[in-house]
């Protein structure tokens, strides 16, 4: 029975299920779930992620990892941490990067946290053993200070929808239709703070975006460390419905075929990093341009023009992708959560 066919039959046995629980179930149920079964990354697969853009991504997070370490006084062990690795390009680029500093390459132990069987194959194939695997972040013994990485890991962490009616807040729920289809509902909900939200507002709630924030604050606060996560999403609160779902590049309707598409809800960096903030972290937050701005990524691609001067129209449009208001520049967003006491590179007040 396809994944459709079961949720319809759950659906009308046990009543509609949150946006939450659907987006759990098209990523990750067992025998159908798009991360569990058939996650298709890169120019050929379903979408495309900055380190699949351009090399300079991830060299640039190895050259801030680098410094990071350094900053924190260049300790002996370290824990080196990426969430969410997709097919381990990012951390095959910062670990080359990363060779500049020896010390800290003997100094990394590194894990990977991932969920998916596939890719954790890719992983494996890409990487060897210069990595472990975790399930998640608990998995990974602690006593070392953390450098994690994680992009786009929040978008896939399922958000539930509460929608603004003529008579006060609902949330949006997945049914059933009169002819047994998949269809969007509305049930009943606790009201929310904001009386003054014009009717089909929508509030997106990530429970698991913002535990995430948590659990990594609490390392943090505990072992020393930073942890950047990078995604698309908003830097200050706000209403919006960000469900979205991609196969092969083109946005389709989520209900159509669970599971044979991506599918996500913007990031809600507020919210993660209030949660860090509760925990006793600090936090900070750039746009994806500037972050990578400060970090060189202008003198790189200059660099590997001079190098290869043959390759310079390509690396142009990289730069461009990544960087450019207009395209992932300014909606990503690169969120940081630290330890007190200093302030990770690229990310100190102007
Ligand atoms: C959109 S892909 C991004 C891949 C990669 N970071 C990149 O930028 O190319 C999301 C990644 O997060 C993983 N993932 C999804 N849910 C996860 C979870 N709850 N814990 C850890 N990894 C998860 C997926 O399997 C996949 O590796």
């Amino acid at each position: 029975m396809s994944l459709r066919d079961r949720l319809a039959a759950e659906i009308a046995a046990g009543g509609p299920i949150s946006v939450a629980q659907f987006m759990a179930r098209c990523l990750h149920d067992p025998q159908d779930g798009y991360y569990a079964t058939r996650p298709a990354l890169g120019p050929e697969g379903d979408f495309i992620t900055a380190p699949l853009v351009s090399q300079m991504f991830g060299e640039l997070i190895g050259v801030w990892a680098v410094a990071c370490w350094q900053a924190l006084g260049e300790p002996a062990a370290l824990r080196l941490v990426e969430m969410g690795p997709g097919d381990g390009t990012l951390m095959s680029d910062l670990l080359r990067a990363a060779r500049m500093a020896p010390a800290f390459v003997a100094a990394a132990d590194t894990w990977l946290v991932e969920t998916s069987p596939p890719l954790r194959e890719k992983q494996r194939r890409l990487l060897g053993d210069r990595v472990r695997w975790a399930a998640s972040l608990d998995e990974v013994p602690g006593g070392a200070p953390l450098i994690l990485v994680a992009n786009e890991l929040l978008d896939c962490l399922p958000a539930r929808q509460f929608v603004r009616t003529a008579t006060g807040w609902a949330e949006q729920v997945v049914g059933l239709d009169a002819e047994g289809q998949l269809t969007f509902g509305l049930a009943n909900a606790p009201q929310l703070p904001f009386p003054d939200a014009p009717e089909g507002a929508v509030w997106e709630q990530s429970a698991a975006q913002e535990s995430l924030g948590r659990a990594l604050a609490a390392r943090i606060v505990q072992d020393g460390g930073a942890a950047l996560l990078i995604d698309y999403g908003r830097d200050r609160p706000g209403f919006g419905d960000t469900l979205q779902a991609l196969l092969r590049h083109e946005k389709v309707d989520p209900l159509e075929g669970p599971g044979e598409a991506d599918i996500t809800v913007h990031a809600d960096f507020p919210a993660v990093l209030d949660a860090a903030q509760a925990e006793g972290a600090r936090t900070a937050i750039l746009t994806q341009g500037e972050f990578l701005a400060r970090l060189g990524i202008g003198e790189r691609a200059e660099a590997l023009v001079r190098a290869r001067p043959d390759k310079s129209a390509v690396l142009g449009r990289q730069l461009n992708r990544l960087v450019a208001a207009d395209q992932m520049g300014e909606l990503f967003k690169a969120g940081v959560i630290h330890s007190p006491g200093w302030t990770p590179p690229a990310f100190e007040a102007e």
